[in-house]
């Protein structure tokens, strides 16, 4: 079954804060590292993660794109903001009723009630903030196929929350009805893109709660709040873990003396595409908040951009100096000894260390190799597939080749150019110096290295509460549709 869904409606468009100036940074990395010190330490804000997330961090997520808000004030964030701040490159503002309510503002948060979920659309970034509802599995697929949200962890996370919503909504099903609707909304999401392993992750992790159940169990009461609580423990393993990457990341960056690091980064690895810290732009984040003078130039990332209008945007959210240049521009710095380190992110590491990543990333990792500038790949391990040997069997999406010729819809090309556009590119295991995890940094052979960081997470997180449902209800008692 290739429907994903029964009944859905389709994403919904509603208009949000949008608000910025170099001053959210101290709310952004005073959010994030509370969030990290508290989930870390304190079982008591383990066991209400989820709740937690929403009443405590909604007000301080929501103030850091809304600075001047009351959510500021009662997060107790700064407020001095300068006058006339940029904004969003000139965008309208449209202030949200809920603007204070919510939880997620980076890159999702969850809505007004249980059954809603929204996704900031990042198409629209840097120009405008407007977030689009997801209210099921087949509301996620298509923001996820349409690029709305991007970026691998944080893919993983919303097709999560997407299929525990689409149980919610088949809970008073027929068992075989759940079954259809679960099962097909599974494949749709798998499906809906193809390169980075975190989708299939994620569905996997709640298919495998839903088996306890079985198929033909008649508990949707029970199977909806387990698969919710298997989506809300994603999400709160992957800030979690993310937080842990930023600060292997840190100890790891070179340490140049009187001037500042050069890093280079790729794409967009920031909070957008994560989720909260973000992966390489977690470190350098992390790098930022520990005082380190960092400037980071960022490559705009052809053809979608996401290095020139999102991981500038978020870098100006969060403070840090960085300058843009044309991903062409990477070896004329490199070979002038202008840069210390790469930092890039990853949407699928095989077994050997190969590494799929946004095109251009195999590029880099050839000048860094060429002039000795240490190459880190910085992922969790939930982008780490040990089933694929190795890069070779990666598969790299290929999208629409007016991403090539157009720009943001203005044709470049004379008309009926051919073009191809291969959405990642795989850089070999051999061109990685390391690749910074959530269990630290694994360098060659990394087969063994990432064996070993698994054992560790595994180790880790059975030592940590869960958020649980109460124990599901046995076969038969639940409610027949
Ligand atoms: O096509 P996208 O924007 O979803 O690409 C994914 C990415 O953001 C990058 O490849 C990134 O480096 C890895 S995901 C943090």
């Amino acid at each position: 079954m290739t429907t994903d869904d029964a009944g859905q409606s389709g994403p919904g468009e509603r208009p949000t804060v949008a608000e910025g100036t170099g001053q959210a940074d101290l709310g952004r990395r005073r959010f994030f590292r509370q969030f990290a010190g508290d989930v870390l330490n304190t079982a008591v804000t383990v066991m209400s993660a989820a709740g937690g997330l929403q009443r405590d961090l909604g007000p301080a997520a929501a103030a850091l794109l809304d600075p001047a808000s009351a959510a500021t004030r009662a997060a107790g964030l700064p407020t001095a903001f300068g006058a006339g701040g940029a904004g969003l490159g000139g965008g309208s503002v449209t202030p949200a009723p809920d603007a204070a309510s919510g939880a997620f503002r980076t890159p999702f948060r969850f809505g007004d009630d249980d059954g809603q979920l929204l996704v900031i659309d990042q198409r629209r970034l840097p120009d405008e903030l407007v977030e689009v509802e997801v209210r099921s599995a087949g509301d996620a697929a298509a923001v996820i196929r349409d690029m709305i949200v991007r970026g691998a962890p944080a893919i993983g996370q919303v097709a999560a929350i997407g299929l525990a919503l689409s149980a919610r909504a088949a809970a008073d099903s027929s068992a075989l009805v759940r079954q259809a609707i679960i099962r097909g909304a599974a494949h749709s999401l798998e499906a809906s893109r193809p390169t980075a392993v975190n989708l299939r992750w994620a569905v996997d992790r709640l298919l495998r709660r839903y088996e306890t159940f079985g198929d033909l169990s008649e508990d949707g009461a029970g199977i909806a709040a387990a698969l919710r609580a298997e989506a809300d423990q994603i999400v709160f393993e992957t800030t979690t873990d993310h937080g842990r990457l930023a600060d292997f990341g840190l100890a790891a960056l070179p340490t140049p003396a009187g001037r500042p690091l050069r890093i280079l980064t790729h794409c967009n690895t920031g909070p957008l595409a994560c989720g909260q810290y973000g992966t390489a732009l977690g470190v350098v984040q992390a790098a930022h908040h520990a005082g380190r003078d960092v400037h980071v130039w960022v490559d705009e990332t052809r053809p979608y951009l996401q290095g020139a209008r999102l991981t500038t945007w978020e870098l100006d959210q969060a403070g840090v100096p960085h300058t843009l240049i044309p991903d062409v521009a990477a070896g004329h710095f490199i070979s002038r000894g202008e840069l210390d380190v790469i930092l890039v992110g990853a949407d699928r590491i095989a077994a050997n260390g190969d590494t799929a990543n946004k095109i251009g990333t195999f590029t880099l990792s050839v000048l860094a190799a060429r002039y000795g500038v240490p190459f880190l790949v910085c992922a969790p391990l939930s982008s780490v597939d040990m089933e694929t040997p190795d890069g070779s069997q990666i598969p790299i999406e290929e999208r629409s080749s007016h991403e090539v010729t157009e720009i943001r819809g203005q044709r470049i090309a004379p008309v009926g150019t051919i073009a191809r556009n291969p959405a990642f590119d795989v850089t070999p295991a051999e061109l990685i110096s390391g690749i910074v995890t959530e269990e630290g940094v694994v360098t060659a052979p990394f087969e063994p290295g990432l064996r070993d960081a698994f054992r560790r997470r595994a180790a880790r997180w059975a030592a940590m509460p869960r958020f649980d449902p109460p124990a599901p209800a046995g076969p038969g008692t639940g409610e027949p549709g």
